[in-house]
């Protein structure tokens, strides 16, 4: 066992030490708190002290927080805005406070958090991605991990040292409204996306990501957002652990903790969850963050405390060494009434504060420059930040139906139809969390709209008509023979949390009424869907021609569909995560356990499938090759050719499938294990190779034990199947 640590680990240990015995009991409690001073100021909480200060900047108010309360983290909600929300004005504001913390008795740093989920959303003019969902669909991990590393380089100039992000929950309930901010269905493919998240936004040192909301916040017992989950230890270990497990190797500093009850107990307060399964065996080091006001919920919301500060004690001593405590500044007093009641341990207090400075010391924060706002300005929707934001639009846009192969479009036809508000929508294209927590105002978005895109790209001779409601379209008394095509543009109001959940998966009404008026024209309709999640899509497939999902594409995300639309680009995303037929077959998911068996209802029978997606070009797959046997402890390498047997060049995500002839535990019907983005001219092949390891493997076996337990399994790469046997004997865990 190399019980040499790493020099610099070794370097901060001894100065947190140092630190750690100089502090106070309530410095120490300051430091395991953060605060939203936006909130603070709206709320007018400083009224509960007898005091009123005139904002987030009043010197007053901030001495209470650092010097008096000894607060060591502020966030930021979706919400909150800082001066005139540019760069300089939160880059100058996090200098003013940083420079005021150095009255403070030990001048710990502050971190300064925020939610930065898909770009620097909360800042105008800075360049907004598409949602994970759709990062996911790129099956790219290299892009995505650029666009972290781009993303946290931009939040760091600003001064910030958390992102509340990436979310890596698997999403198993498409009813759950967060389904667009998730990495979809499979723990694989989230694992391989999260894990880039975290790299590429830690790569700089600067910035701690926060791998969120751990654990099983999206498999909720009816879909809604924070209901229960009555989730087994098994569908923890297998479905929901992996990303967290991925980000944990990837060196995650920070872990946000769902804040829902799972199988009886608010994970807030799960010492099984947040010590037994995070720490002992998932090996995390980082800093457990709680969810916003979670603490206080497991009073109000959950009842499982008589008072609020059995809340702030029962949670502190299941694990979770830091509170988003929003307004709660008392948090503070009331922690150190318990420290002096015995009600925490002084011993538990320390182990806290120890991830928390370690944390600050892993970041640099100690030895931070000042912000450097002319750097900080000049990131904001730079030109690199646009061109991966593009990218990531191209490679996501997945085409699920193609009649006829209407699409792609000829740039030269005579007249197009266009319809649906969205088409002319900013907001829609970003979706939630923009500029706000839900939705940005369409004033504030400086991109072009999918009209825009196309009016552009199509050519001169080309006439367009929009019409963006079904009562717009009517009025036209429009004819089939009046134009080419009719692209509709369908979305839904921009949501986040609990706002987007749906029971029933249905479009909003205004927006079936305008396909429906759009399908009613007699003219053939490509559906450009930019609704950001799976909704009921099987009527909307009886009856167009074609359907786009593009996600919500973001600020570049226009230009990258009409590029799609025209051919300019083939289309290569892959489902993340299955198109149920309609609410009521709910969970839908690839991977469920299931029999192989015809008589009992245990189908996969979506509309879409995970891992669907058509392109312009069509690839064939030959030659598959699979050694017979592979011993326990050693990689097994499949290696498969591409052939892209079209007329267009084209990216091909070649996928790879493991399914258990048996074992003795049931078994999902079939688990994504590996996966590679290929790209092909007309005409040419590719051999791949993909490499499964041990843990690829390997299973739970009914004791829990991951073992990689002796048995044969199929291997399935598109159309064809071989398979291998696991020869030796294994160790369990
Ligand atoms: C919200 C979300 C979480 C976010 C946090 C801070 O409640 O659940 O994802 O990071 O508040 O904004």
């Amino acid at each position: 066992m190399n019980n040499q640590k790493h020099p610099t680990k070794q370097k901060h240990e001894l100065q947190v030490e140092e630190l750690l015995s100089e502090m106070t009991i309530r410095e120490k409690l300051g430091q395991c708190v953060m605060i939203e001073p936006c909130f603070c100021v709206a709320e007018r909480v400083s009224e509960q002290f007898g005091e009123s200060y005139t904002g987030t900047d009043d010197p007053e108010f901030l001495s209470m927080l650092l010097e008096k309360y000894h607060i060591g983290a502020f966030l930021f909600g979706g919400a909150s805005q800082i001066g005139d929300g540019s760069a300089e004005a939160w880059a100058s504001y996090i200098g003013r406070v940083t420079q005021h913390n150095q009255k403070t008795r030990l001048k710990i740093p502050m971190m300064y958090g925020i939610d930065a989920v898909h770009g620097v959303n909360f800042m105008k003019g800075s360049t907004i991605y598409t949602h994970n969902l759709a990062l996911a669909a790129t099956w790219n991990p290299t892009l995505t991990e650029q666009y972290a590393k781009t993303v946290g380089a931009e939040l760091s100039a600003l001064g910030f040292n958390i992102n509340f992000a990436p979310t890596i929950d698997t999403a198993r309930d498409v009813r759950w409204g967060r389904v667009y901010e998730s990495l979809g269905e499979d723990p694989f493919l989230a694992s391989q996306i999260a894990g880039a998240l975290v790299k590429g936004m830690q790569s700089a040192g600067n910035l701690a990501g926060c791998a969120k909301h751990f654990i099983g916040y999206g498999e909720s017992r009816n879909g809604m957002d924070r209901t229960q989950a009555d989730l087994s230890d098994r569908v923890l270990l297998e479905m929901h652990a992996p990303p967290f497990e991925k980000a944990i190797e990837e060196g995650v500093l920070t872990m946000m903790v769902n804040g829902a009850d799972v199988n009886g107990v608010p994970v807030p307060v799960s010492k099984k969850l947040l010590t037994g399964l995070l720490r002992d065996k998932l090996n995390f080091q980082g800093i457990t963050l709680s969810d916003w006001e979670d603490v206080e919920r497991l009073y109000s919301r959950h009842k499982v405390v008589t008072n609020r500060k059995e809340s702030l004690v029962r949670s502190f001593n299941a694990g979770l060494d830091m509170n988003m405590a929003v307004c709660n500044i008392g948090a503070v007093d009331s922690m150190e009434e318990a420290v002096q009641e015995g009600l925490i341990c002084e011993q538990r207090l320390d182990q806290a504060v120890r991830n928390i400075l370690l944390t600050k010391f892993k970041l640099g924060l100690f030895d931070a420059k000042p912000v450097n706002i002319s750097d900080a300005a000049t990131r904001v929707g730079n030109a690199e930040s646009k061109a991966i934001a593009k990218q990531l639009a191209l490679e996501s846009i997945t085409l699920l139906k193609n009649e006829n192969e209407i699409l792609p479009l000829s740039k030269r036809s005579q007249s197009i139809l266009i319809t649906g508000q969205s088409a002319a929508s900013k907001r829609h294209l970003c979706a939630g969390w923009t500029l706000g927590w839900a939705s940005a105002k369409e004033e504030d978005l400086d991109c072009e709209t999918v009209l825009d895109a196309i009016k552009s790209i199509v050519s001169a001779d080309t006439s367009i008509t929009f019409a963006a409601t079904a009562e717009e379209l009517k009025a036209l008394k429009v004819s089939p023979s009046d134009f080419d095509v009719c692209i509709s543009v369908i979305s839904e109001e921009p949501h986040a949390e609990w706002v987007g959940d749906s029971m029933d998966l249905s479009l909003e009404q205004a927006e079936q009424d305008i396909l429906q008026a759009s399908i009613d024209t007699g003219i053939p309709v490509v559906m450009v869907s930019m609704i950001g999640r799976p909704l009921k899509m099987t009527w909307v497939d009886e009856n167009v021609a074609a359907l786009l999902w593009i996600y919500s594409p973001g600020t570049e995300g226009a230009a990258s569909t009409a590029e799609i639309l025209f051919g300019d680009a083939n289309p290569s995303g892959k489902l993340p995560i299955s198109f149920p037929k309609d609410g009521s077959q709910v969970p839908c998911v690839y991977n469920a356990r299931s029999y192989q068996s015809d008589e009992i209802w245990t189908r996969y029978e979506p509309l879409y499938e995970f891992g669907f997606g058509l392109s312009y070009t069509h690839f064939t797959y030959s030659n598959l090759r699979v050694p017979n046997r592979v011993k326990v402890g050693e990689n097994l390498e499949v290696i498969v050719t591409v052939t892209n047997s079209g007329q267009r060049a084209g990216d091909e995500i070649v996928q790879l499938y493991l399914r258990d002839q048996f074992a003795t535990v049931s078994r999902p019907l079939k688990s994504l294990k590996a996966f590679s983005r290929v790209s092909l001219e007309p005409g040419s092949s590719e051999t791949v190779t993909l490499t499964l390891t041990p843990a690829d493997l390997s299973l739970y076996d009914e004791e829990l034990n991951f073992v990689e337990e002796k048995r044969t399994i199929d291997v399935l790469v598109e159309n064809l199947v071989s398979e291998f046997s696991i020869e030796g004997s294994y160790t369990k865990s």
